[in-house]
């Protein structure tokens, strides 16, 4: 099967099952239920949860337990999205083709939005990991794995750094360090967490963590890349915020054409890490490494 076909495909499971959990009652708080559901279901290439679903299909031939997990990796990435485009963050408009979460409900409600959303994927996971009591094992290793990648020492550690690198000269050195943190390590837990559940031995874990590694790079290098030449109507999302907020990019370190030559190189890592992995349908995971050089959205 053609890789778009497989992201649409999984898309659909994904956003079923966002929608059979995320509450949706007539609670005096249902205003929170209103803004999470409306940035979840605003738009989304879903490709973390995507990852979470397949690798965890590849490793073991079935993907259901590992649903809640996908699931809360999407909703853990969705909070992030609302707090990042907040006025006193990179200040955007728009995302996932629709008025960003503040625009629509308001800085306060936006910022419990995403406090609700991070706060649910936990409620989600953990759920998981009582009802199946016998195998928690797997689904505490595989919530440390997220948890350790979205806190300070993943995302909101890269974002930190982001935030304090406006404006400011810094090295190679930092600029990955805020890539790798902000977005690379979310994406190589999405991964990572997909093969804990399927049950993968040391040697695929640590093969699958290196190809997340080189995609989850070179996924950022990409979108540094949109943030410049691509169509706001395909991306969805404001273009030239990083300009605006004088971020450190790989585009703004070694232009266009570094960029691009970095991303191809991370590609040919990606997929080199894949040969340890003997499996059918790891193909998919290949395609993918080239698919996302050169996306447009
Ligand atoms: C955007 O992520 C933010 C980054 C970490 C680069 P995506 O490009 O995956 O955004 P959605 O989920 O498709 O909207
Ligand atoms: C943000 O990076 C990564 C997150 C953790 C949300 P960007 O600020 O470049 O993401 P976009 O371009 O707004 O999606
Ligand atoms: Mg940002
Ligand atoms: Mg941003
Ligand atoms: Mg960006």
């Amino acid at each position: 099967m053609h890789i778009k076909d497989e992201l649409l495909k999984y898309k659909d499971i994904i956003e079923k099952y966002l929608d059979s959990v995320l509450p949706n009652d007539d609670g005096l708080q249902n205003k929170i239920y209103e803004a999470m559901r409306y940035s979840i279901f605003a738009g989304g290439k879903r490709l973390r949860p995507f990852l979470t679903l397949k690798v965890c299909e590849i490793i073991n031939g079935n993907y259901e337990k590992a649903l809640p997990f996908a699931s809360a990796i999407e909703i853990i990435h969705t909070y992030s999205l609302i707090h990042d485009d907040l006025p006193c963050m990179d200040d955007d408009d728009l995302r996932r083709g629709n008025p960003t979460n503040h625009k629509v409900f308001g800085e306060g409600m936006a910022v419990l939005a995403g406090d609700g959303l991070l706060n649910f994927a936990y409620e989600l996971m953990i759920s998981q990991a009582v009802k199946n009591i016998n195998e928690s094992d797997k689904y505490l290793k595989a919530m440390l794995e997220i948890a350790n990648s979205s806190g300070i020492y993943g995302m909101i550690g890269g974002q930190v750094v982001d935030i304090i690198s406006e404006n400011t000269k810094v090295e190679e050195n930092v600029l990955n360090f805020i890539h790798n943190h902000k977005t690379s390590a979310l994406i190589e837990a999405s991964i990572v967490s997909g093969g804990i559940l399927g049950g993968a031995d040391e040697d695929e874990i640590n093969a699958l963590r290196s190809y997340g590694k080189a995609i989850g790079l070179g996924f950022q290098i990409r979108d540094d890349i949109l943030d410049k030449i691509g169509d706001i109507q395909e991306l969805g999302k404001d273009i030239g915020s990083d300009e605006e907020n004088n971020k450190v990019t790989y585009i703004s370190l070694f232009g266009l054409e570094g960029a691009i030559k970095k991303s191809k190189e991370l590609c040919k890592i990606a997929k080199k890490s894949l040969t340890m992995i003997d499996k059918a349908g790891v193909n998919i995971l290949e395609q993918l490494a080239d698919y996302l050089v050169y996306r447009e959205k």
